[in-house]
């Protein structure tokens, strides 16, 4: 062999190698990381002395909320992934920025949402730095969660009297806040916190879901007897329906407490969900869902990018648990790649600086139909995370 050849060969082996250490990720990743960088960069920029996170974009208007709002930890979530999505030190500055502007919460004990809030922007930014004084704020933040929890009913009440007419309604969506409880019960050694939500998402299991494995999207207690008291909607398009961003809770809530605990019945629980979407009859053929999927203006009513996002995080977690299962990494891969098609991802400097649109809030109220919204993108950076993860190394 030559020198030229050897010289030839080294350089292939150096430009090639490290393409061969996993699945080369698609042209649609690529454009949707760069379109996600220049959006949330832009965002940074002109919200960066607010005080406020963005919330959604409706009716032209850019909404930013404090720390009371339930969506105020997600842009941060936002910015902790995509730095590690690119590197990029500007959006690492801009998420301590606006993480700090979250600060509050770890003190709210009027609100179950605290793991929203405070998990996916210190929860991601302590993951990320082992910073103490975020380690603090997720401290502070948990006990103040878990003050909402009741032994006699074995669950952490959602909303406060006054918000709603129910004494002690517990949502779907409760099931996202278990991840911050049981991982600071873990890091703090506080058994407490971690059997309480175990026990949530035990009794979450045996009363939220029907027959066909959908979920309500409320089940109201009587605090006094345990007993569940009703079960409603609030979101939904009704009492019996399947709200779609609900079942994506469901989805993601016990995927995730299997992967924290290993209990069977949380894995049997979340493959029987993505079977009740993924067979739907009226999920759409891109897999984005209408808001409800038993709305009768199906197929002219509004899509939940949102709830696409929220699933398609799920269900790459759920592939990682059932590897004799394809559907749920090729469906994943499905709603991601078309999320990142043009009808759902916006062009740069439009959509108020919001990377996805087509979401939908909160139908029976008005509200954010058809606009983008903080944790639609928040979900689907995390879903790009981890698609990256699962294609390069094969796991998450
Ligand atoms: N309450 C959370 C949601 O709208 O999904």
């Amino acid at each position: 062999m030559t020198r030229i050849h050897k010289i030839c060969i080294f350089l292939l082996l150096v430009t090639v190698a490290p393409a061969l250490a996993g699945t080369p990720l698609p042209r649609w990743y690529s454009k949707a990381l760069t379109r996600s960088e220049a959006q949330l960069l832009a965002a940074a920029q002109q919200f960066g002395n607010s005080g406020k996170t963005p919330r959604t974009y409706e009716h032209g208007k850019i909404q930013l909320v404090s720390s009371n709002d339930w969506t105020s930890g997600f842009f941060p979530g936002s910015l902790w992934y995509a730095y590690e999505l690119t590197g990029n030190e500007q959006l690492r500055s801009d998420a301590e920025k606006f993480t700090a502007f979250v600060a509050n919460a770890q003190y709210r004990k009027n609100t179950h949402d605290l793991g929203f809030i405070l998990y996916c922007s210190y929860g991601n930014g302590f993951r990320i730095t082992r910073n103490a004084g975020y380690r603090q704020v997720l401290e502070t933040g948990a006990k103040s969660l878990m003050s909402r929890y009741n032994r006699k009913t074995g669950l952490i009440k959602s909303w406060d009297p006054g918000i709603v007419s129910w004494s002690f309604p517990v949502i779907i969506d409760n099931m996202m806040n278990l991840e911050f409880l049981y991982n600071m019960g873990h890091l703090t050694g506080n058994n407490s916190m971690t059997e309480a939500a175990v026990s949530h998402a035990n009794n979450t299991l045996k009363n939220h879901f029907r027959q066909d494995n959908s979920c309500y999207h409320v089940v109201a207690y009587d605090s006094i007897s345990g007993n569940v008291a009703g079960r409603q909607t609030h979101q939904g398009y009704s009492d019996g329906s399947s709200w779609a961003r609900g079942q994506g809770w469901a989805l993601y809530g016990f995927t995730m407490m299997y992967r924290e605990t290993k209990n069977p019945a949380y894995l049997a629980q979340a493959q029987k969900v993505a079977s009740f979407i993924l067979n739907h009859p009226r999920l759409p053929s891109d897999k984005v869902p209408y808001w409800d999927f038993d709305d009768p203006e199906i197929p002219n009513a509004p899509r939940d990018a949102s709830a696409a996002a929220v699933i398609a995080s799920a269900l790459i977690e759920l592939s990682t648990f059932t590897p004799d299962n394809n559907q749920y990494l090729d469906t994943a891969e499905i709603i991601l790649k078309n999320l990142s098609d043009n009808k759902y991802l916006a062009k740069k400097g439009t959509n108020g600086f919001f990377i996805l649109m087509h979401s939908t809030g909160n139908m029976p109220k008005k509200s954010e139909i058809d606009t983008p919204l903080s944790y639609a993108d928040y979900y689907y950076l995390e879903a790009l995370k981890r698609y990256r993860s699962i294609k390069q190394t094969g796991h998450l």
